[in-house]
């Protein structure tokens, strides 16, 4: 059946303030560590998509009460090990593998079997990456060849782990974190750098004892766990992965500027900003501010026809890994030839965007020269799409979804884009702002 939007027109010159909706990551943490808070814990701008929406009705089905007031969440936690519920009971994470992960974790004092499974893009996603720590913790955990569904049964007898994480990977970090939570004595974690919001909200919302030492490539983190903690309230900054499409938005359109207020600027975080000012975007950061431990800051972004293409040092990856789609997209407008190695992690997404970025940039007419590990994107300034372009992404990536769009907003051509309601999973109202920015977006073929 045919269901796709249309776009063949370019986005008119805008000049516009937008709000951007609050942060993935931080919101499935705040509810995952609210619901095991004793007491009362709050959130205000929590972002309501699915992969959060999954969080907070798995959570209620392991017995927390999570209440949405009228301009804030409220969750009862119900403590460490505090969850209650029916022996083998289902929980679905729909798209979000963030939540899948750390929930293993968050399970590690729960005896009783609980089953994860999510939609045909998590289940192929790998689990071996949390499967392996969190069974040295003493946790079972049932997979079949280490992908969903699986099933996760905690323990009462614990052990606390020491465990080097390698692939630079905050998901397999916080899992641990979750689980040490749980267990009695000291959890160590030599980890890669990866965003550390985890590591945040212990400190400085929970008073967990958590001890970090920064090394060059790595840290180590040591959690005693164990350590009750009362509920805390949360105010999420924007999402600077949302951010990501309407800088990139902007600085391809015609004549156009854009603020946005109050995103997150963690410095694990923004590694799309720190390639796009050396593809010599014109990015301006202004009224950075203390939240948390977390950093936010106001984004102003305005047009340039200008942009080189980058040799991207490998240090950035993490720190851009759900910007890597946009940031390529903004590649092929660049002047010269961009390089990015070490990404293979970009295969282990909601799709491959390895190979979905490489097909996309080859079917508007970039080349490109993809291989495992890295990417060579031959740019093209003077780039203009004058065919038509269907865009089926049958992993239905939210992010594969949303680049479509920028590019269809600004390089010309005629777009069929089909799985509207993958962005869902990030970024419910994302066509809502483009509309605002003065989008032409012609729904009359979608169901
Ligand atoms: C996330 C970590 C990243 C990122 C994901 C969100 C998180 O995954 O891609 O969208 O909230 O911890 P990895 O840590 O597996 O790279």
């Amino acid at each position: 059946m045919k269901n796709y939007l249309s776009i063949n027109s370019l986005i008119p010159s805008f000049n516009k303030a937008l709000n951007i909706p609050g942060d993935k990551s931080l919101s499935i943490r705040w509810v995952l560590l609210a619901s095991q808070a004793i007491g009362k814990s709050k959130a205000y701008n929590l972002l309501e998509s699915d992969d959060v929406i999954s969080a907070i009705v798995s959570m209620r089905k392991l017995g927390v009460k999570i209440l949405k007031k009228k301009d804030c969440y409220e969750i009862n936690g119900v403590g460490l090990s505090g969850f209650s519920h029916k022996n083998n009971l289902n929980l679905d994470a729909g798209n979000s593998g963030t939540f899948a992960r750390l929930l293993c974790g968050a399970l590690a004092g729960n005896i009783m079997n609980v089953k994860v499974t999510g939609d045909p893009s998590l289940s192929k996603r790998d689990f071996s990456r949390v499967v392996k720590p969190l069974e040295l913790f003493g946790i079972s955990i049932k997979t079949t060849r280490n992908k969903m569904p699986i099933t996760v049964r905690g323990s009462k007898f614990l052990r606390p782990i020491f465990y080097k994480e390698e692939k630079g990977s905050a998901q397999v970090k916080s899992a641990i974190l979750l689980a040490s939570l749980n267990t009695p004595g000291q959890t160590i974690v030599k980890s890669k750098i990866s965003r550390n919001h985890t590591e945040l909200m212990f400190k400085n919302c929970l008073n967990i004892p958590l001890k970090l030492k920064k090394y060059k490539n790595y840290e180590i983190i040591k959690v005693e766990g164990k350590t009750n903690y009362k509920g805390f309230n949360y105010n999420i900054p924007g999402d600077i992965s949302s951010a990501a499409f309407f800088i990139a938005l902007t600085i391809l359109a015609n004549k156009s500027s854009i603020k946005m207020k109050n995103v997150n600027y963690n410095k694990s975080r923004i590694g799309i900003i720190e390639i796009l000012k050396k593809m010599k975007a014109k990015i301006k950061i202004t009224n950075i501010k203390n939240y948390k431990g977390e950093k936010v800051a106001d984004i102003s972004v305005t047009s340039s026809k200008n942009l080189i293409g980058i040799n991207c040092p490998k240090s950035l990856n993490t720190k851009s890994i759900d910007e890597f789609l946009i940031i390529f997209l903004l590649c092929a407008k660049a002047k010269g030839i961009s390089k990015f190695i070490g990404i293979s992690e970009l295969r282990q997404k909601e799709s491959d965007r390895l190979k979905m970025a490489a097909r996309f940039l080859k079917s508007i007419g970039i080349n490109v020269d993809e291989k495992f590990d890295s990417l060579k994107i031959y740019g093209n300034p003077n780039l203009k799409i004058k065919k038509k372009i269907i865009i089926k992404n049958f992993l239905k990536d939210h992010r594969v979804f949303m680049m479509s769009c920028v590019a269809a907003l600004t390089l010309g051509g005629d777009f069929e884009i089909y799985d509207k309601n993958s962005i869902n999973s990030s970024f419910p109202n994302f066509l809502d702002l483009l509309k605002k920015l003065g989008a032409k977006i012609d729904n009359t073929h979608l169901n």
